[in-house]
């Protein structure tokens, strides 16, 4: 038998510098929060917390200290806060969507009627229309499209995370119903990347695990794609949710992939329970590869 991990899985570039940097700010006088959890998974934001960076979900929360501004980033209006409250403000916004915030926030300058693809209810949306002014239109699907009274310029930038295909369907629509059309392309590879080798291995293995938060939008992704390629398909947050009733006969390749929220710790636990099993069940589940774990 053996154990595969997929070539891209795990934290992503801005993911791994936001918790470095929260991490990080335990250094700082006064205590450190972050203003929301640091990432969608429950066991790193109790990490932190076992660490000294306690999470706030509102400025109005802390009195003094450090604010930690997540991955996913904030509008205009916290840094004003922050400031007028006298906290130290520690940017960990991704580059990406810093790129994205700050695409929405010049087209709105120049006058153009600005269009954020992606989801509405998703905080890195939220942030990108703030810094719009709170002008932007936001919207998920080409269809919505039809609602829309057009300017005669139009610029649109896209939720990092979102799907390039999709985007690209919106934007042809768009060059086919408004003349001036600018377009900022903000999307971030990392979550095709991670979907792409989890298709591919996916298809290849007997068995996925997916692993990652229940509540991380970009792991539930993942486990619906392997789950349309591989009806032997788990999602699970640690390794304690791992049953062996899953090893059945006919079991001989297993896959492993996890969401770009999900901490090296975790895949690694994953990992060692495999090996583990590997005595258990005896020779034929020699044959482990690394992978890039
Ligand atoms: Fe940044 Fe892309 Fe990750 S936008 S937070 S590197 S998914």
């Amino acid at each position: 038998m053996k154990v595969i991990l997929a070539k891209h899985h795990g934290f992503c570039y801005g993911v791994k510098r936001a918790v470095k940097i929260a991490q990080d700010s335990v250094s700082l006088e006064g205590k450190a929060y972050t203003l929301g959890p640091i990432i969608h998974n429950p066991q790193m934001v109790e990490k932190l917390a076992n660490e000294g960076v306690g999470m706030v979900h509102s400025l109005d929360d802390i009195r003094q200290g450090t604010v930690i501004v997540r991955s996913h980033g904030v509008g205009p209006k916290v840094y004003e806060q922050a400031e007028e409250k006298g906290l130290t403000l520690v940017d960990a916004t991704c580059p990406h969507v810093k790129k994205a915030q700050m695409a929405a926030y010049e087209l709105s300058e120049a006058g153009y009627q600005v269009i954020i693809v992606g989801e509405k209810s998703h905080p890195e949306v939220k942030s990108i229309f703030e810094w719009s002014k709170n002008r932007a239109i936001i919207i998920e699907h080409e269809a919505e499209l039809n609602d829309i009274v057009f300017f005669n310029k139009v610029g649109v930038v896209a939720q990092t995370t979102f799907s390039g295909e999709e985007f690209q369907k919106i934007v042809d629509s768009l060059i086919e119903r408004v003349e001036n059309v600018k377009v900022e392309r903000t999307i971030c590879n990392a979550t095709e990347k991670r979907q792409e080798a989890a298709v591919e291995l996916a298809n290849q293995v007997d068995m996925m695990i997916v692993i990652g938060g229940k509540n991380s939008a970009n792991t539930t992704r993942l486990a619906e794609l392997c789950l349309k390629k591989n009806k032997h398909t788990y999602h699970i947050e640690t390794v304690n949710e791992i049953n062996d009733n899953w090893f059945n006969k006919g079991i001989n390749t297993i896959g492993i992939t996890a969401g770009a929220s999900t901490p090296d710790w975790l895949i690694e636990e994953v990992y060692h329970k495999m090996n583990q099993m590997e005595n258990f069940l005896g020779d034929d589940l020699k044959e482990i590869q690394q992978g890039d774990i």
